[in-house]
Parts: C-alpha cells; structure tokens; sequence
C-alpha cells in the first residue's frame, strides 16, 4: 500500500492509503501506541456507518474501546464539546500512552485533534479522515483546533498525528456535493503544483488512491518545508483569501469551503491574468473543469464587503497581503501586494469572473 512518511518537527509518522485501510486501524494503533485501551471520537454520520466497525477491529487487536459520538457539522467545534470529551477520555481512564482515533471529516479531526493534543498535555493521536477534504487536507499537516464565539479557529495547536489511516473506499458514502467540496481542494493541488494531476482530473480518468497520494505528497512535501505557516505553506491558500472572504460575508451558511474556494481560485486566477503574471486562458480553463464538478465560478456579493472581509484576514503581514498567484497550471508563488492595489486590480476582475 502506498505508505508516505511524513517528516514533521515532532517527529515522523505514516500515512497509509488503500482501499479498506481502515481494517489495518487495530495494527497501526497497536504498532504506534503502548496502551491498552483506545477512544473514537466520530459524529452521528459516520459513526452510523463505520463506528462499529472500527471498534471491533481496535477490540480484536486487544484494545479495551470507548467512543463518543458527537453531533455532525461546524457546530462540534465548540469548547462545549472539546469539554465533554475531556470528561469522556476522563470516564474512558485515557491515559498518556492511550491511543485517541478521530473517525470523520475535518470537523472530527479539528475537535479531537486539539482534545488529544491538551488532554494530559497530549495523547497519542490517529487521524482517520473520512471525507475528501479531509483526506487531502484536512488531516494532514498538524493544525488542529476549535470555533469561538469571536471566530472560527481561533483556540487550537499544532499537534501531529502518530499516524493517518486514509481508506478511499470510505467516502463511497459521502454525498456528491461533499465529494465535489474535496474536488476543490484537489484541483487546489493540481494548480500549485501538479499539472498531471490537473490533467487526469479533466480527462475524469483518475483513480482515487493515486489521487490521494498526489495531494498528501504536495501537502507533506510543502508543510515539511515550513511548519509554521510561513512562506511555503502560504501556497496552499491559493483562492483561499478570497474564498474566506466570501465565506465570512455570506456568514458561513450559503457556500461551502470547497465552493467559496472554487470561487476564489477562479478570481485569483482572473487576478493573475490581468497582473500579466498567469499565462492567459488559465481563468478559463479552470472555470471549465471546476463547472462539471457543479462547483460554482463566481458570486453575486458585494465588492465592497469582500475587499473589506480581505483586510481583516489574519494572513496580512506588514501592510502587505502575500497574494497566491499562478504563473501557470501546476506552478504557483506569492505575489506581495499593497492593500490598494489589491483592492484597485480585485474591482477590475470581481465582476467579469
Ligand atoms: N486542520 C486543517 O488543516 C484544516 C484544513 C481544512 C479544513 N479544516 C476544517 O475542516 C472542517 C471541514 O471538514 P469537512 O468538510 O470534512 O466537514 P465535516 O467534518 O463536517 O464533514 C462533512 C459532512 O460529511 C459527513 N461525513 C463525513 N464523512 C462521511 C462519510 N464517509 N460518509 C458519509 N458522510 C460523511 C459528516 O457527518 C458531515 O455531515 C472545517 O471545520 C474546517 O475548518 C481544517
Ligand atoms: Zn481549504
């Protein structure tokens, strides 16, 4: 099975990709944990579909298994339930050498994610990501963390996994539209660094393991560089600072990440041709392929209120937004940009994206 290493500060760990990987959970935990007993942290969708499944595998590797299943969607990502599972790990008698599994999407990893990395100053983490997005991004690169009242992320660490169990035949369940929000992000992929990948995703002739492998290689490959978002790392939010914006403006309740990030690659892409810096066509080649996933390409908000949602972006150093551009499909750079020439160029595009 394709088995990437991925070198972190803290210290190195697997990342297995297969078809019905999830079978080799008990293995992995047994391999990479010394303790006898192991906690599954999932939510009421995918524990319907695979948390018993994944307890009896971790109870016939000799672990004595608990879980808690919390409810699906953003809202999990609360310190209400980062405490309810300090108190569950608590109950269970979790202890430092004790193995804590987050079964499901980037939602699970986050919120387990950040329990595992400050329960007892932190237990041995598995990330078992269960969606697309997940796969490809979300459970890899150690951020982990939790929503506020005063914004979404806010409270969080990074903490790395003992090891990442990626198992395609997992997301046979997951709907198309979540398939599609993960697509966004593998096209992501394909545009910063990987024009063969781009390729194989426009011809739809893909299979799905190699696709995986594709996108954690960019992303292992790109945060090992620079683990504490800095320069490097600052490629993979191509289309992410517009496509935060749109996200912020709409309250985050009428376009997925992956859709506000398809609409935001678009218009950095629109950016970059019109700054002479990306080869011309690119806005609408991507627009093509980003269409038959039915990711949307452009948005009717304001200009105003999305250049405005731009400013107070956390990723803002020195007055200047590092803005992703592409030369061209499979190779991106940063772009430092002064706030009003941002603004100037972004009012030119935004309305003939
Ligand atoms: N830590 C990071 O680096 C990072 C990166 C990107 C995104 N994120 C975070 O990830 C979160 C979004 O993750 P997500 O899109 O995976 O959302 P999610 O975890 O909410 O999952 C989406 C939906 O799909 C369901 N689901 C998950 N797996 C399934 C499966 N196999 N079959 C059927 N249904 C399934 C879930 O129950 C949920 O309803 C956000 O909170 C975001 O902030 C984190
Ligand atoms: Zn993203």
């Amino acid at each position: 099975m394709p088995e990437i290493i991925a070198n972190t500060k803290s210290g190195d760990y697997p990342i297995l990709i297969q078809q019905g990987a999830l079978s080799k959970l008990g293995e992995l935990a047994k391999e990479t944990c010394r303790g006898r007993r192991a906690f599954i942290v999932t939510d009421e969708h995918v524990g319907a579909y695979y948390l018993d499944k994944a307890k009896s595998i971790l109870d016939a590797a000799g672990f004595q298994t608990a879980s808690k299943v919390v409810p699906p969607g953003e809202s999990s990502k609360s310190p209400k339930q980062l405490l309810a599972l300090y108190e569950s790990f608590h109950q269970a008698g979790i202890t430092r050498s004790d193995p804590v599994i987050a079964l499901g999407g980037g939602v699970i990893g986050d919120l387990c994610g950040f329990a595992a990395a400050t329960w007892l100053r932190g237990v041995p983490l598995i990330q078992v990501p269960t969606t697309l997005l997940a796969q490809v991004d979300s459970s890899i690169g150690g951020k982990t963390g939790i929503d506020l009242d005063c914004g979404k992320n806010l409270a969080g660490a990074f903490y790395q996994p003992k090891a990442v169990l990626m198992d395609p035949g997992l997301l046979r369940t997951l709907s198309r539209q979540r398939m599609a929000e993960g697509m966004a992000e593998v096209i992501k992929y394909g545009l910063i660094r990987d024009l063969s990948l781009f390729e194989q995703i426009e011809q739809k002739t893909y299979d799905l393991e190699w696709v995986l492998e594709r996108c954690v290689r960019i992303k292992t490959t790109v945060v090992a560089a620079d683990e504490r978002d800095t320069g490097e790392r600052m490629l993979l939010n191509f289309g992410h600072t517009i496509g935060h914006a749109i996200e912020k403006v709409t309250g985050y309740s009428v376009y997925t990440h992956g859709a506000a990030v398809s609409i935001g690659m678009v218009a950095a892409a629109k950016l970059g041709e019109r700054l002479g810096q990306t080869e011309p066509g690119t806005a609408d080649r991507l627009k093509k392929l980003l269409m038959a996933y039915q990711l949307p390409v452009q948005a009717d908000l304001s200009i105003d209120d999305i250049l405005h949602a731009v400013q107070s972006d956390k990723k803002r150093l020195a007055g200047k937004i590092y803005f992703v551009l592409l030369h061209h499909i499979g190779k991106a750079f940063l772009y430092p940009m002064q706030q009003e020439a941002l603004e100037r160029e972004f009012r030119e595009v935004w309305h003939h994206v």
